[in-house]
């Protein structure tokens, strides 16, 4: 017997249209130029050599508890998942792909290097993930995030956290925050005339 399905959420604060710079972002995210990352910068699947820099780079960020930290374990199980931006040989960002399920994936663990940022190079990594998500067929992509802005000027949109189906809530179980949640939960379709109105919610296995 299928879980109920969930009606896609109605647009919330920072919904619809992606917001225009410096509307409803923090005074931290706010400065932010946006700019394109020099030619150099290539966006690549990541490999298990690549672990320990991208280890190093979110957990810069968790510790600064704006992201979840990740273990070498962890990364080297879902390596697959990843992409990493390079420059020359230096890996300075990366991100990942989930799949939950048939028609929906996460974008997460998405970082760059503080010399980097405001340059692009998130926003390739982004497009880099959503063309993954596209070529797989996957209909939405969700993000718990910190950075509404970041995910909004790539047309995500803000959701509640009860609209989305309960077995993305699996790999929250480990997090210290858990269940007191204060990531902001963003969604983007990525067929808009597709004629499903709802994300199917998974079976308990
Ligand atoms: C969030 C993060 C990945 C963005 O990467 P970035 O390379 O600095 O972002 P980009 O330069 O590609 O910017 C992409 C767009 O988002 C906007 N943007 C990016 N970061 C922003 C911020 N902090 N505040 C406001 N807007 C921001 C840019 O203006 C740009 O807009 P445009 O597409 O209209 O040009 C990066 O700042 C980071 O590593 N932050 C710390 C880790 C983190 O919070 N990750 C998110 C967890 S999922």
């Amino acid at each position: 017997m299928p879980f109920p399905r969930f009606s896609p959420p109605a647009p919330e604060r920072g919904g619809g249209a992606p917001a225009p710079s410096g509307v409803g972002v923090s005074v931290q995210e706010a400065d932010v130029t946006p700019a394109s990352p020099p030619a150099a910068v290539q966006v690549r699947k990541a490999t298990v050599r690549d672990v320990p820099t991208m280890a190093s780079i979110i957990n810069h960020w968790a510790s600064q508890g704006i992201m979840l930290a990740k273990s070498h374990h962890q990364l080297y199980q879902y390596i697959r998942d990843f992409v990493v931006a390079t420059h020359g040989d230096a890996v300075i960002g990366c991100g990942a792909l989930h799949v939950v399920w048939e028609d929906l994936a996460e974008v997460r663990s998405v970082a760059v290097m503080k010399e980097w940022h405001g340059k692009g190079v998130g926003r390739l990594m982004l497009a880099h993930l959503l063309d993954e998500a596209r070529d797989l067929g996957l209909p939405h992509v969700f993000a718990l995030t910190y950075r509404q802005a970041f995910f909004a000027h790539a047309g995500f949109r803000v959701v509640s956290h009860e609209s989305l189906p309960h077995k993305i809530w699996g790999d929250c179980l480990n997090c210290p925050k858990f269940p007191n949640c204060d990531e902001i939960a963003m969604t983007l379709d990525l067929s808009p005339d597709d004629s499903e109105d709802s994300i199917d919610e998974p079976q308990e296995e």
